[in-house]
């Protein structure tokens, strides 16, 4: 069985977009996999939230994993820092790799140019704490967006350097978990091709709004004037509708709507409102799961002390083996 990690920096809540293009797919690969599922706080540090900010951030991460149907007892959902194994493997792996090459990585760039009064040496070293991350389980596989491929990348650089440098064949060499066709691209509401809070926080729809607050975004997306012409191309913002209700909808109601579209007779305030009614349904059940575990912190906690020992038993034997080829070993 093939051991699967994935991360998540908790910033807030998910949206539909990290429902489709991933969530989705882990409540699947649970069932074939021996999965990881951690929520990344040290990560998140970088880029210094409030301490009551980052508390609530992973408290709503880990609810709107578990609403949205990842199981505790069939994978491991663990928060990163109940894990202390990952700091000694980031420590140890840091002493060979390379202060060149972590100022070369794009994302270490884009920080500098996005926040440059806090270049901290945590964004310099994210690199390594997520090889350790991954490496700390000796994973298989990790699913990755397009943005975390020459991180992973760098994983299997800092692994095989320890493989050679200790002439081991201890790491494995993890790749990309590729979800290929069932991978959903959600566009965001403001005609953006991404669902992605950092852009517009009203170009979401999070799994936890409120059907109110759903309808409200929804009658607020971009338009335009509509088609003059029959069986145009869409222009980028109503494409984005249609998207969006193919992820909700059913093919009967898309497919009314295209017709529409292409008979130059739509009306985007009825095609909105029927979006808008369909992806209430399709969130009401992970909302209502979302509003009872959010006052049940006996089960979240349990949750997390389960994920916290099961990702231990995993992590220990790794770093045991580390320390004893690097030398740290009784006297
Ligand atoms: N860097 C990832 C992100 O921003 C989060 C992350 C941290 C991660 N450690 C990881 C993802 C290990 C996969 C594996 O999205």
């Amino acid at each position: 069985m093939d051991k699967v990690l994935s991360g998540i920096r908790p910033t807030g809540f998910l949206h539909l977009g990290n429902y489709f293009g991933a969530l989705k797919n882990f409540i699947k690969m649970q069932e074939e996999n021996d999965c990881y599922f951690f929520i990344a706080d040290y990560h998140s540090l970088t880029t210094h939230p409030h301490p009551a900010d980052l508390r609530t951030n992973v408290k709503n991460v880990l609810v709107d994993y578990l609403a949205a149907g990842l199981d505790p007892e069939k994978a491991t959902l663990y928060i990163q820092s109940d894990l202390p194994e990952v700091c000694e493997l980031s420590l140890l792996l840091s002493m060979n790799v390379y202060i060149g090459e972590l100022q070369r990585v794009s994302s270490f760039k884009e920080k500098v140019r996005r926040q440059p009064n806090n270049v901290n040496a945590g964004l310099l070293s994210y690199p390594i704490l997520m090889a350790a991350d991954i490496l700390v389980h000796r994973a298989d596989k990790v699913p990755v967006g397009k943005d975390q491929e020459q991180h992973l990348e760098m994983t299997r650089d800092f692994a095989q350097r320890f493989n050679n440098f200790y002439g081991v064949d201890f790491f494995k060499l993890p790749v990309a978990y590729n979800f290929g066709q069932e991978l959903v691209k959600i566009p965001g509401l403001d005609g953006s091709t991404k669902m992605s809070k950092s852009d517009n926080e009203n170009s979401c729809i999070y799994l936890s709004d409120t059907p109110e607050v759903i309808r409200k975004k929804v009658m607020k997306a971009v338009t335009d004037s509509g088609p003059i012409e029959p069986n145009q191309p869409k222009p980028q913002a109503i494409e984005n509708l249609f998207a969006l209700m193919r992820a909700v909808s059913s093919p009967e109601t898309v497919q009314f709507f295209e017709t529409e579209y292409n008979e130059c007779r739509i009306r985007y305030g009825d095609m909105k409102k029927q979006l808008a009614a369909d992806m209430i349904a399709f969130i009401a059940p992970i909302h209502e799961r979302i509003l009872e575990l959010r006052s049940d912190d006996d089960y979240l906690r349990k949750v997390v002390r389960l994920g916290a020992e099961k990702a231990h038993e995993s992590a220990a034997p790794t770093v045991r083996f580390v320390r004893e080829v690097i030398g740290i070993k009784p006297l």
